[in-house]
């Protein structure tokens, strides 16, 4: 565990990081969205030991963090219009590019596919970590396989402990929930995964794109779909309890005594946007006042409920404006009911 100081990096331990990037090894380092469980992206080998280590299928692709333009033209086909726009604009930032992928990307990275995921994190730490390892690192989110993204180093060590090289504790991840997957492979470009930059912010910069369908479904969808949205066939950032989200509902409180009726009351964990005081013997936590605290709250409460051993949890949805619509989005994907 190399503890860090996130406005201004001690040299000594991005350099020790580095160097275990360099040989092949793992470290787990802050992004401004969670953390990330990092390896050499263009080593095969190096690329595996992430995959092992979160026990994660190899057809769910990663993503390749940078922290110069320039390494964009290695990795990338070719860098197009909307591309250079969106990178000038959003970058170093939580705005993930799909393009076509050059040979020098080994394919266990994207997951077999010719695409692959590439974003600037806009983090002092992970900048100067990939810059000091001089090459592009690939790292999904730093959680076990399923499980909630961790936006902590503690909730890294809780699920990697003993499985990677190394941990960067930065303290806690600005935004809490992952970057704004864009896919640019298409003549209109297409939101995947919905983050911090919005569609209206795309929008405005490069003109009209789409939202993918299954953005709005629950988790583990199936179809013909899913091979336009690698990843997003999976059940992903679940809390071990039962979940169900209630979207819109004119008596929340009632709705939980009724869903929550077989359970005793300190195993029901209740997520409001609301204030947190203990209501009716519930264990109550708030999401907070606006979707940019939503954000920054939801994965660490799923990953509290757990540690508890509450059985189910029913957590209030908010409104989908803003950052709200990739709360609302992580949500459903946890979710085993959504009413
Ligand atoms: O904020 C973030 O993006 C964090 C931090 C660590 O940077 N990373 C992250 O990675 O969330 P991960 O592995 O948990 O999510 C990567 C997702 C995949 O599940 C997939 O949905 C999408 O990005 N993705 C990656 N490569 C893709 C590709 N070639 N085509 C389509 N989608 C891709
Ligand atoms: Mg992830």
């Amino acid at each position: 565990m190399l503890k860090t100081n996130p406005n201004n990096p001690e040299r000594g331990k991005i350099g020790r990081a580095a160097a275990i990037i360099r040989r092949g090894g793992t470290v787990a380092f802050p992004t401004e969205t969670v953390y990330g469980l990092g390896a050499n992206a263009l080593d095969a080998k190096a690329v595996k030991r992430v995959f092992v280590a979160k026990g994660r299928p190899f057809d769910d692709p990663l993503i390749v963090h940078i922290s110069h333009m320039q390494e964009l033209y290695g990795l990338v086909k070719n860098v197009d219009a909307r591309a250079k726009i969106l990178a000038e604009k959003f970058w170093p930032g939580p705005l993930t590019l799909v393009m076509n992928c050059s040979d020098i990307v080994p394919r266990i990275t994207t997951g077999n596919l010719d695409s692959v995921a590439i974003r600037m994190p806009n983090n002092k730490i992970a900048l100067a970590l990939i810059e000091k390892a001089g090459l592009p690192i690939a790292a999904p989110s730093a959680n076990l396989f399923g499980k909630p993204s961790p936006t902590s180093a503690h909730h890294v060590k809780e699920d990697l402990h003993g499985k990677i090289d190394a941990i960067i504790d930065g303290g806690k991840t600005r935004i809490g929930v992952e970057s704004t997957v864009l896919d640019l492979t298409f003549k209109i470009p297409v939101i995947l995964r919905p983050g911090e930059i919005t569609r209206d912010k795309i929008e405005k910069a490069i003109g009209k794109i789409k939202v993918h369908s299954l953005v709005r479904k629950k988790g583990g969808a199936r179809g013909k779909m899913i091979a336009r949205a690698p990843g997003m066939k999976y059940k992903h950032y679940a809390p071990k309890a039962h979940l169900i989200v209630i979207k819109k509902s004119a008596n929340f409180w009632a709705q939980v005594r009724k869903l929550s009726s077989n359970y005793a009351k300190n195993k029901v964990g209740v997520i409001t946007s609301k204030n947190s005081r203990d209501r009716n013997g519930f264990i109550v936590k708030s999401l907070g006042r606006n979707a940019k605290q939503a954000a920054k709250n939801i994965f660490r409460i799923f990953r509290e409920f757990d540690r508890s051993g509450v059985e189910i949890i029913i957590s209030e949805g908010i409104p989908e404006k803003g950052l709200g619509m990739a709360v609302m989005n992580r949500m459903r994907k946890a979710a085993d009911r959504v009413l």
